[in-house]
């Protein structure tokens, strides 16, 4: 877990240097305390001010600081991780070789922290065979490699060598920060709106983003669970998770209904239309043949009957978007559709809910448990939701 971790953020020459500015954003954003260590090589391709002043420490760049005498173990030894985005084939060198001639390899050295490498170069210098041999050795020392990525390199060439992306990085480094307290725990979750067909191109919906669901899923993963989700939403998922794409309510409660026997946890954050159209109109209604008039049927109630069917030992969470009366409202559905865990949030309130990356809810448990979670980021909720998951497994193990 990123939160509180102290994070050494070391960064070397390559042209994908002006990627670490946005790991390095995104580990304060998710709660780290950053000391970026640059080398004299990444200071020609991007300026120490930006570092400085968006990390928790201002940028170290020398062996010789007058203020700390011993920097490198100073450095090595306060650290939980040590993450080098982009690794250059030099460093790679030096580190696997156990040379120490600048404060990043020293530090590197220095540490008994886990260290995550992320290599950055152009395809022919990649595939190298002196650069895969110090890989493979730094591999066998037990330090975390976050491949490259293909795609658009310096200079126009396209082909393996990309920097990976940003939040994969982040990713890593929490993996490897984060206890797998949910291993052999398979999770099924649910996330985003669905859209019920009006005509071709109409639809009802709803605002739900997915971010909520699709954050309780990697979380979920990087505990050490086995995860599938089902969504609406098309953004990118980190992790090994099984990703089933849907569009409608139905879709929707047949990708759930045929999984749900296997899952011991199952979430269900998407937001779920409640009714659809009765019929769909073949062809796009036209604005000519006036006002029309829709008919509207219920749809599966995938909450309750996963509520109904529930085996011992399954956690049901579901969720809450409210509006008002949200205490009241979340209890009376938490006992209707016999969940477990109800997360409710007052979407009505700013910073909460639809779209938002930040999130504050209240946890309902089925004990009369109420845990409130103060706005944070979705991945810190879903943290807390899963820390309540966790809780009732412990407290009535699964037969
Ligand atoms: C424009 C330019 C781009 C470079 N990009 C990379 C790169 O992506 N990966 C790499 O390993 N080296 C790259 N290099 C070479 C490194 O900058 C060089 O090996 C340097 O000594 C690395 O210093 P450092 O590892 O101490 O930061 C590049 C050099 C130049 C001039």
């Amino acid at each position: 877990m990123l939160q509180g971790a102290r994070v050494v953020l070391g960064v070397t020459g390559g042209i994908a240097a002006y990627k670490s500015i946005e790991v390095c954003r995104r580990l304060v954003d998710a709660g780290a305390h950053v000391q970026p260590v640059l080398t004299k090589g990444a200071g020609r391709f991007v300026g120490e001010t930006t570092f400085s002043a968006l990390a928790s420490e201002p940028v170290r760049n020398s062996l010789w600081d007058e203020d700390d005498p011993i920097p490198h173990t100073t450095l090595g030894q306060g650290a939980d991780v040590i993450v080098v985005a982009p690794a250059t084939a030099r460093l790679l060198a030096d580190y696997a070789s156990g040379r120490s001639n600048d404060l990043l390899t020293a530090t590197l050295i220095a540490t008994r922290a886990p260290v995550v490498i992320c290599p950055a170069m152009h395809t022919e210098m990649w595939e190298h065979p002196a650069v895969q041999d110090n890989l493979a050795v730094l591999r066998r020392r037990g330090v975390h490699v976050v491949d490259p990525e293909s795609g658009r390199l310096a200079g126009g060439d396209v082909g393996h060598g990309r920097l990976a992306d940003p939040a994969r990085i982040v990713a890593a480094v929490d993996a490897v920060l984060t206890e797998p307290d949910l291993a052999g725990v398979n999770v099924l979750v649910t996330a985003g709106g669905t859209r019920e067909a009006i005509d071709p191109v109409r639809f009802i919906g709803n605002r739900s983003s997915g971010k909520q669901g699709h954050a309780i899923a990697e979380v979920a993963a990087r505990r050490g669970a086995t995860v599938t989700l089902v969504t609406t939403s098309d953004q990118p998922v980190t992790g090994p998770i099984e990703v089933i794409s849907v569009v409608s309510a139905a879709e929707m409660h047949e990708a759930v209904a045929s999984r749900s026997a296997q899952a011991d946890v199952v979430v269900m954050s998407a937001a779920v239309a409640d009714f659809r159209p009765v019929s769909v109109a073949g062809e796009k209604i036209k604005k000519s043949g006036g006002i029309p008039e829709i008919r509207l049927e219920p749809t599966v109630d995938i909450l309750a009957e996963l509520g109904g069917n529930k085996r011992a030992g399954q956690i049901l969470v579901g969720f809450a978007a409210e509006t008002t009366d949200v205490a009241a409202n979340a209890q009376s559905k938490l006992a209707a559709k016999n969940a477990d865990l109800l997360v409710a949030n007052d979407v009505s309130a700013p910073s909460v809910g639809f779209e938002h990356d930040t999130n504050e809810v209240v946890i309902y448990g089925a004990a009369g448990t109420a845990t409130e979670v103060a706005l944070t980021t979705k991945v810190g909720v879903a943290e807390r939701v899963l820390d309540a998951v966790l809780d009732l497994r412990l407290q009535s193990p699964a037969p």
